[in-house]
């Protein structure tokens, strides 16, 4: 995915661009650019980071009120100075930045280069710049919408855009499908963005474009319409995002900052859904389906990379409490499997960011076989909330670090609400025991505290084992899945190779891994498997393997068993992975700063998936 900015208005549009870019970086970070509008259209593109691209145009003039800028995650064409946004068509009409793929893109090259047309770039994006120039200028009295209007109804695939026309030079034109977009109105001056986060320090009124719309807009006026250019009316919304929240706030990392404020998170997660004082939980986002859940034969849990880790802890909460089988997938094989799926399926889909496309397509299949979709999504106002029939919204805040830490945890509780509400109107869970639920879910922050506090030592172990070349991480039931998340954060920001297994199943294979240089980290808290993770310490142990054990605090029996222990407080089974999580996040956040690994944006990846 990619991040787009525009400005049109009075302002200089340079600075917003350039903070806009810096708030978005998080989406794509391989190349950037800046188209600025005065009269004519000057591009500054270059491979690297915002910052790269701030040095490249210091002494450039950075004059225009109208503008966009765009910072890139490769996907057609390598990262460089060529492939970067804007591309500019070959006669110089248009000026075009891009989120998303045009999949056709090459029977519409192949058709463009018979038709006169040569490239520069390999990108799907300069494509389309020249197919709104080709039509713009062999079809006659044309305008630069109807342009844009006639080539986006040839075109296969996802798009957030921004265009600017060489003859139009008082207006920007986006459109959107499949690729977030969203437009801030100010006075006399409207902002673009991928998400809200750009445009928040300017305005809090929104348009949330649909997918199939497009806005024309000048410095006074936003013409809303549908691509076949039926007039619509902008729904404006309120965004809720406060500019602390998506500040660093003097933590060196977002990953930090995100893993300290989960207590915060959480709480914010219960907020008006969890009482102890009226001894309930309630999700008021699932009112409407209730009767579906209630009734469903099975529930699917469809998400991708930690969102899918989220929903395997789910799976074992909700079989457990709510009683209702539970299968859950990713949503990138779901989607692509025929899968079957009746009326009586209940779909719920993981999402932080809400545009992961796999996460999307599946949402849209499960619905066209009749299933009741149920999203549980942390960006208020993203795609997959809107294309779904009912849903819960995390609340943890925006997450700006590339690897999800607090977005996990918000998740998880949300999961763990929907199965003791389920569980009790399901008669499954008696008054006493869920009332000693509701006051483990509320003793979460606090216990979450305790375990940040021992950041210090954590992070003497990280320093230790970080020039380790594999860890191997392991757990039981709902464990397990925290054990293949703890994985995957080593591995996306460290880049050292991790792998999460059920502890039992160590000794069908990477048992053969282990020896003095192998760290296992194993979560050992008291629960029904205790002894048999003890078992499978003492198995890593005899092979000279080192193991950092997350056991529950007071626990003498590892304590004399494993090289470290990092203790967790004592809690209700149901709410340790939200516990036992912590400490795996700071481990990899810590061997990643001592690696000297880019903590926030990470090689290769972007925050979220928008390509499929
Ligand atoms: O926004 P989503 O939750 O749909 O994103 C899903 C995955 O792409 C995401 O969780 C990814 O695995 C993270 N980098 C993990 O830290």
């Amino acid at each position: 995915m990619c991040g787009i900015v525009g400005y049109i208005g009075h302002k200089d549009a340079y600075p917003i661009l350039i903070k806009g870019l810096k708030r978005l970086e998080y989406r794509g970070y391989d190349s950037a650019g800046i188209a600025l509008i005065n009269g004519k259209t000057r591009t500054y593109k270059c491979k690297g980071k915002v910052s790269d691209l701030e040095t490249f145009i210091a002494n450039q003039d950075k004059s225009g009120n109208i503008g966009m800028g765009h910072t890139r995650w490769a996907t057609h064409g390598e990262p460089n100075d060529v492939n970067a946004h804007p591309h500019i068509s070959e006669n110089g009409y248009f000026t075009v930045i891009h989120n998303g793929i045009i999949e056709n893109y090459d029977t519409l090259k192949k058709e463009l280069i018979s038709n006169g047309y040569s490239f520069k770039s390999e990108t799907d994006t300069e494509v389309l710049s020249n197919l709104i120039e080709y039509i713009f200028l062999s079809k006659k009295e044309i305008t630069a919408e109807k342009a844009v209007r006639y080539a986006l109804s040839k075109v296969i695939g996802a798009y957030g855009i921004l265009v600017a026309a060489k003859d139009e030079t008082n207006i920007l034109i986006a459109a959107r499908k499949g690729s977030p977009l969203v437009i801030g109105i100010g006075h006399n001056e409207y902002f673009f963005a991928s998400d809200a986060t750009p445009i928040v320090e300017h305005t809090k009124s929104v348009i949330y474009l649909d997918d199939g719309q497009m806005a024309i807009v000048e410095r006074d006026n936003l013409m809303l319409k549908t691509i076949q250019n039926d007039v619509l009316k902008p729904e404006v919304t309120e965004i809720d995002i406060n500019i602390e929240s998506i500040e660093k706030d003097g933590y060196d990392h977002f990953m930090l900052k995100e893993i300290f404020e989960q207590p915060i998170a959480i709480k914010d997660t219960f907020r008006g859904r969890v009482s102890k004082r009226h001894q309930r939980i309630y999700l008021g986002g699932l009112h409407k389906v209730l009767p579906k859940i209630n009734n469903a034969k099975r529930i699917i849990i469809i998400g991708c990379g930690t969102s899918w880790h989220a929903g395997l802890v789910g799976e074992y909460l909700l079989e457990e409490y709510a009683r209702i089988p539970v299968e859950v997938e990713y949503a990138s094989e779901f989607r692509y499997r025929n899968p079957i799926i009746t009326e009586d399926d209940v779909v719920i889909a993981i999402s932080q960011s809400g545009e992961t496309a796999d996460t999307l397509a599946a949402i849209k299949l499960a619905k066209e076989k009749g299933a009741t979709v149920i999203g549980v999504c942390n960006v208020v106002g993203a795609s997959i909330p809107r294309e779904t029939h009912a849903g819960v919204y995390t609340h943890a805040g925006p997450e700006i670090g590339v690897a999800s830490t607090k977005a996990f945890t918000a998740q998880v509780t949300v999961l763990t609400m929907m199965a003791l509400m389920l569980g009790r109107e399901r008669g499954n869970i008696d008054a006493k025991l869920y009332m000693e639920m509701i006051t483990a879910m509320s003793n979460v922050p606090k216990n979450i505290t305790k375990i940040l506090e021992q950041s210090d030592l954590i992070k003497k172990i990280a320093d230790k084992y970080k020039d380790a070349s594999n860890f191997l991480y392991l757990g039981r039931g709902a464990l397990f899945p925290v054990a293949l998340e703890g994985a995957l954060k080593l591995k996306e920001i460290s880049y050292i190779h991790a792998e999460g297994y059920p502890a039992a199943e160590m000794k069908h294979g990477p048992i053969a891994l282990i020896d003095e240089k192998m760290p296992v980290v194993v979560i050992a808290t008291k629960d029904k498997s205790y002894e048999k993770v003890v078992t499978n310490i003492q198995e890593v142990k005899a092979r000279k393997g080192v193991v950092i054990a997350i056991v529950t605090e007071g626990d003498q029996i590892i304590k004399n068993l494993a090289n470290h222990v990092i203790e967790v407080p004592k809690g209700h089974d149901s709410i340790i992975p939200l516990l036992a999580v912590i400490p795996l996040q700071l481990i990899s956040y810590y061997i990643a700063v001592a690696r000297d690994c880019n903590v926030d944006q990470p090689r290769n990846l972007a925050k979220s998936v928008t390509v499929e």
